[in-house]
């Protein structure tokens, strides 16, 4: 059968990093407060002139090195993304430009903090349907820039940076171990459009907007959601809860985190945590957590891994791998 493998993992963090304290000198705010709340020390913040593409191509470079890829062996590249370089082209034609890949496809998929596990379901339908063989598949932010910084209710909630995984069409043998992407289940509900939303846009101001966020209304919905497509992930593959290895979640929150964890009764040192470090950095939050857990060594070939995400929208969903 066709499976779609993780051959490879990288990212890229931009160099400037900003502590609480730091924040708590230009808005009404204290590291307390914040650790208390969300569990965030710090975020990495991108520097002028450097956008989005930038830390795509930089993750999708490491990424390729980590699988032992040229950029000739990948035809399509996928980027998760709410910050786009322009309206358009995409971020991922940029991307392709700045990896000097001139062959094959590229294009972008906006599914807020939920963007990577929709990039790695669709990467594995089109490895799965012969469309694709080799998929970089990249979640890249400069969330930084939707931000209104004298609002402390978003500011000290996001962060900058970029993750990507290499995938891979393998045709598994009769009798060959199980590995790769096993199922996913993604899930919209735009009702939910206004508590968690940019008010800028082309087609209505013409402008990039701020972030609004119905902080506890998020909450609210975060850890049903979470919960829901994460069991439906493992009923769609015959698992359950106590055989995941790995439970790789979105990175917003520290308390939503342990949240979704209580409720799914996991062992907290099976949950991969980054937010006190690289604070909520949207689509790029999961692959730069996923590259965290791969290098130290905790994530290995053979494990059963969670991925889940949830943001705007409401978007949400989960992708269960053997690693
Ligand atoms: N520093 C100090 N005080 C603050 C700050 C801050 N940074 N932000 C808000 N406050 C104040 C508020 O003004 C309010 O003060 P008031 O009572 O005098 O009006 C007080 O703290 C409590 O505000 P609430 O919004 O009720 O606080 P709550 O306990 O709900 O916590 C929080 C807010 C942390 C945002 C919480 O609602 C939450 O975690 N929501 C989920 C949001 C999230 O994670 N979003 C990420 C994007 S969504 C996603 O990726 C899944």
């Amino acid at each position: 059968s066709i499976r779609s493998v993780i051959r490879g993992v990288g990212s890229y963090l931009p160099a400037k990093t900003v502590t609480n304290e730091e924040l708590a000198k230009t808005v009404d705010t204290s590291d307390e407060w914040i650790q208390q709340r969300v569990g965030i020390k710090e975020r990495h913040i991108a520097a002028e002139g450097e956008f989005t593409s930038d830390l795509a191509a930089a993750a999708a470079r490491a990424a390729l090195d980590n699988a032992g890829f040229a950029v000739e062996d990948i035809d399509l590249i996928i980027v998760a993304t709410t910050t786009p370089d322009y309206t358009f082209p995409s971020a991922a034609t940029l991307v392709q430009m700045k990896l000097g890949m001139h062959h094959g496809f590229a294009f972008d998929i906006q599914a807020v903090c939920s963007g990577f596990v929709y990039a790695v379901a669709t990467a594995d339908s089109y490895i799965k349907n012969g469309m694709a063989r080799r998929v970089l598949v990249i979640g890249a932010e400069t969330f930084s820039r939707l931000l209104d910084w004298t609002d402390r209710t978003t500011c000290v909630l996001f962060g900058d940076g970029a993750g990507a995984v290499v995938m891979e069409r393998v045709n598994l043998a009769e009798g060959e171990p199980e590995r790769g992407v096993l199922t996913s289940a993604l899930r919209s509900d735009g009702r939910h459009w206004d508590k968690l939303y940019v008010d800028g846009g082309p087609s209505t101001t013409g402008t990039t907007g701020h972030v609004h966020m119905q902080g506890p209304e998020v909450f609210r919905h975060a850890v049903g959601k979470i919960t829901d497509v994460v069991y439906a992930t493992l009923e769609q593959s015959g698992y359950t809860v106590d055989d995941l290895d790995w439970f790789v979640p979105h990175q917003a929150n520290k308390r939503i985190i342990d949240g979704a964890g209580a409720k799914l009764g996991l062992p907290p040192e099976k949950v991969i945590t980054t937010v006190d470090v690289h604070a909520n950095t949207s689509a790029a939050s999961v692959p730069l957590a996923l590259s965290v857990a791969v290098a130290d060594g905790r994530i290995k070939q053979g494990d059963l891994v969670m991925l889940e995400a949830m943001g705007g929208g409401f978007t949400w969903g989960a992708s269960l791998i053997r690693w």
